[in-house]
């Protein structure tokens, strides 16, 4: 006997109510439960039926157990190794985020057509057979074993599963998916949740590496539940400006390997294009030097990355002076202003100012505060910065010009690109040896120091 129940789902942690509540108690947040109907099933039974664990299982010590060499898949695609840390691993669950539109289902099918000797079940729940051939063909192809499946109950989807045994499942996406135990819609939570459980049971049990699309809501969250993010053993996600080509894949929590991995690719009219050398493309190749331009080194993941900082000073046309930031955390330019003025007596309190960091790319590394501040002072005073400066360093609440991890790595690739001049902090002197590089390493202590340098 199937008994019918309405449950409350929390939509930013999953929790459950059998009442609407307007704070959630479990997430603290306002205004998050949904009403959702549910049809359980008396039997528990799986859906999955056919596939029981073939391992028996008992408590083992351990001093007993065998860490085995860990085994990684090759995807074919080394930006998307570098960031799950080094491949695929084998029964391991992976979901991939991103907005609408941004290129996941692009990205995983090339993935998918760049399996080598792998055979790829690609199952879509949201576009044609034909619409997905039409991309392949943009594409282009690689292997043969790549099957397409237009499905989205996965009952069916593990039958064929079942006669498949593909190397690699992907699940475009899981937010249209449903399963037959439960009787809300395909993308509510409960839906989302059970199927979610369902592939992840598969994916440990037939060791199967398993890849899930899933949607982004407008203010960034992953649509459906946290508790798809407690599941999974690692979440990625693809983001970019839609009105730039790069796309950055992050990694944002990874059970196999770190997660300050960062992969950059270049969405052409043929797919997305590996970028392998981030610092060639990010700066703009210009003629002539312009004020308001100061590049910066930064290391985001385990990589050198040279970007292009963009300041524009104005004085302001309307009362209250304007700030914004294009790439760059808002309240940390605000603080870099504030230092700027009271620190080196600059006006910036009655100006306009805009940042831009070029590309589309969001930058965390604390070390570009230097480039920042150098475009911020090259566009108020209407001097250029030379192209061939290069600055790398965060900036302290007293106008100190602090040392930054890994400085070396920073200044060889500055060098790497033919930089003249790199401005690092004066405590990284004991870790540079000047003599190495080509180009004259700058050491500043003082914001003051900086503005000799650079202006006399
Ligand atoms: P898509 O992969 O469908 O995004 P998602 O699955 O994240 O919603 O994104 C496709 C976008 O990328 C679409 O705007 C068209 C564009 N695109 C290219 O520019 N070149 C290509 O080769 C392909 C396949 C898509
Ligand atoms: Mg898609």
């Amino acid at each position: 006997m199937a008994k019918a129940t309405t449950v409350f789902f929390c939509q930013n942690c999953g929790a459950q109510s059998p009442k609407w509540i307007g704070r959630c108690p479990s997430c603290g947040e306002w205004n998050t439960y949904v009403e959702e109907v549910i049809k359980k099933e008396t039997s528990r039974e799986s859906s999955m039926g056919e596939f029981k664990s073939k391992k028996k299982n008992s408590p083992t010590n351990i001093d007993k157990i065998t860490a085995g060499k860990e085994i990684r898949i090759d995807t074919g695609t080394p930006e998307l190794n570098r960031v799950l840390g080094g491949g695929m691993v084998p029964g391991s669950l992976v979901l991939i985020g991103g907005e609408p539109g941004i290129g996941k289902s692009t990205l995983m099918l090339q993935v998918a057509l760049r399996f080598e000797n792998k055979k790829v079940l690609y199952v879509t729940g949201e576009e044609s057979d034909q619409q997905i051939k039409m991309r392949a063909d943009r594409i282009g192809y690689g292997n043969p074993d790549c099957m397409i499946l237009t499905e989205t109950n996965t009952q069916n989807i593990f039958s064929f599963l079942e006669k498949l045994d593909p190397d690699i499942l992907v699940i475009d996406s899981i937010q249209a998916l449903y399963t037959d135990r439960i009787d809300s819609s395909p993308g509510s939570i409960s839906q989302i949740r059970e199927c979610a459980a369902e592939l992840q049971r598969y994916a440990k049990l037939t060791d199967t590496p398993v890849i899930l699309i899933g949607h982004i809501t407008k203010d960034g969250m992953l649509a459906g539940p946290k508790v798809l993010e407690h599941m999974v053993d690692t979440v990625l996600q693809f983001e970019g400006d839609r009105h730039y080509e790069f796309r950055i894949l992050r990694s944002m929590k990874n059970r196999y390997g770190s997660t300050s991995e960062l992969g950059i690719f270049e969405m052409t009219g043929k797919g997305l294009r590996e970028i392998h050398n981030p610092s060639e493309i990010l700066i703009s190749q210009r003629d002539e030097a312009v004020s308001g331009v100061a590049v910066a080194a930064t290391i985001e993941g385990q990589r050198p990355m040279l970007v292009e900082t963009q300041a524009l000073v104005g004085s302001a046309a309307y009362g209250t002076p304007q700030r914004s930031a294009t790439g760059f955390d808002a309240k940390r330019l605000n603080m870099l202003l504030a230092v700027l003025e009271k620190r080196a007596g600059f006006r910036l309190g009655v100006k306009d100012v805009f940042l831009n960091i070029a590309g589309g790319i969001r930058v965390d590394d604390p070390a570009i505060d230097l480039a920042i501040i150098s475009s911020v002072m090259s566009s108020n005073a209407d001097i250029p910065i030379p192209q061939q400066y290069c600055f790398t360093g965060e900036v302290g609440l007293s106008g100190e010009i602090r040392a930054v991890n890994r400085i070396e790595q920073r200044v060889a690739e500055a060098d790497k690109l033919g930089f003249e001049k790199v401005f690092v902090s004066a405590y990284a002197k004991k870790s540079l040896v000047p003599k190495k590089y080509n180009a004259e390493i700058i050491f500043v202590r003082k914001i003051e120091d900086l503005i000799m340098a650079l202006f006399g």
